[in-house]
């Protein structure tokens, strides 16, 4: 678990008289109350076990979700040929990664267990793509093939036991130029998280180019918060509140989680689809980067927590 985490759930538990120790070097925590005792392990996973392998695979999430005619970003399957081999065989791998490209013209691929953005590629050529496949077939059981979506907005719902406590939308990571200074400098004063994901992002970016007054540079296609993306939390009286509410309802009692955050896209032709969910609740990037994060973050614990000791 991340150590504000830890901290924030020290706290609570001092709060709401429950004993909590640490056991098996940090990996889990043991929280006890009136006879009763619940763990925590990883970050904040209280799920059942079935729902939580489900979420944790990208490609399983879609297919219980399609299972109940929920809106999910489409996924392809393919497995690794040699863990897999009862699965698949080596050449159809490659039928399928041309067929998903000739088919969406722009793919995208990424590990079913991943998380942080962390090997996700977006493909604009073939060659990008068998590039990409083959590079995380190195790594990974499976992978992801989906087509493509041109998000205008990204969400995270925070669902607990079939309500949601809350939403923030997520901006891509990006600098505005002043007509004076470079990309580089830009930057700099932005404090992105220092990590391997924001470097790979920045490692495309002309870094050298002095962008005119009010220009937008993107700093990365994707809306991981550990790749920059910033957060943003949004009310009841936003547009879009009820309807992301709505998805991710149905989304987390569709995979019976108890505990979760639903990400949810909104395409340019205002479509909402289920992205992916995540059981282990991480707030760190985002009780840091948000006005009142660290309070709001403690509301949804402390909710949580009353819940598994009820
Ligand atoms: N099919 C897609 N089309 C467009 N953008 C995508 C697609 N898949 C992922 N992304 C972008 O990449 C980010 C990371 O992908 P995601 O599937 O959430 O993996 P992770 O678990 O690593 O966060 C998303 O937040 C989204 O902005
Ligand atoms: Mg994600």
């Amino acid at each position: 678990m991340e150590k504000e985490t830890i901290k924030i759930l020290q706290e609570l538990c001092k709060e709401l008289k429950i004993n909590i120790e640490s056991l098996s070097y940090g990996w889990i925590y043991k929280l006890s109350k009136n006879n009763k005792i619940r763990y925590i392990t990883g970050n904040f996973d209280i799920n059942k076990t079935a729902s939580s392998k489900i979420a944790s695979d990208k490609y399983a999430t879609f297919e219980v979700l399609k299972s109940e005619n929920i809106p999910v970003i489409k996924h392809t399957m393919v497995f690794n040929p040699i863990d897999r081999k009862d699965y698949i065989k080596e050449e159809e791998v490659w039928k399928i990664v041309n067929k998903e490209f000739e088919k969406e013209g722009k793919i995208v691929v990424k590990p079913n267990y991943g998380f942080e953005g962390k090997g996700v590629f977006l493909c604009n050529t073939i060659y990008e793509a068998k590039e990409a496949v083959k590079y995380l077939l190195e790594k990974n059981t499976s992978i992801s093939i989906c087509p493509f979506y041109d998000i205008k907005k990204e969400y995270r719902a925070f669902y607990l036991n079939g309500k949601i406590l809350l939403i923030y939308e997520k901006e891509k990571p990006y600098a505005i130029g002043n007509g004076k200074d470079n990309v580089k400098t830009l930057v700099e004063r932005l404090n992105l998280p220092d990590n391997e994901v924001v470097k790979n992002n920045l490692s495309k970016i002309d870094m050298d180019y002095v962008p005119k007054l009010d220009e937008k540079i993107e700093l990365s296609w994707k809306h991981n918060l550990y790749g920059g993306a910033t957060a943003k939390v949004i009310n009841k009286e936003n547009e879009n509140y009820k309807k992301v509410e709505d998805l991710a309802i149905k989304a987390g009692k569709a995979l019976d989680m108890t505990f979760a955050t639903i990400d949810i896209i909104k395409t340019l032709n205002n479509q909402l689809y289920v992205l992916e969910i995540n059981s282990g609740v991480a707030t760190s990037i985002f009780s840091e980067i948000v006005e009142n994060g660290k309070e709001l973050t403690k509301e949804i614990y402390t909710k949580a927590l009353i819940e598994i000791f009820k």
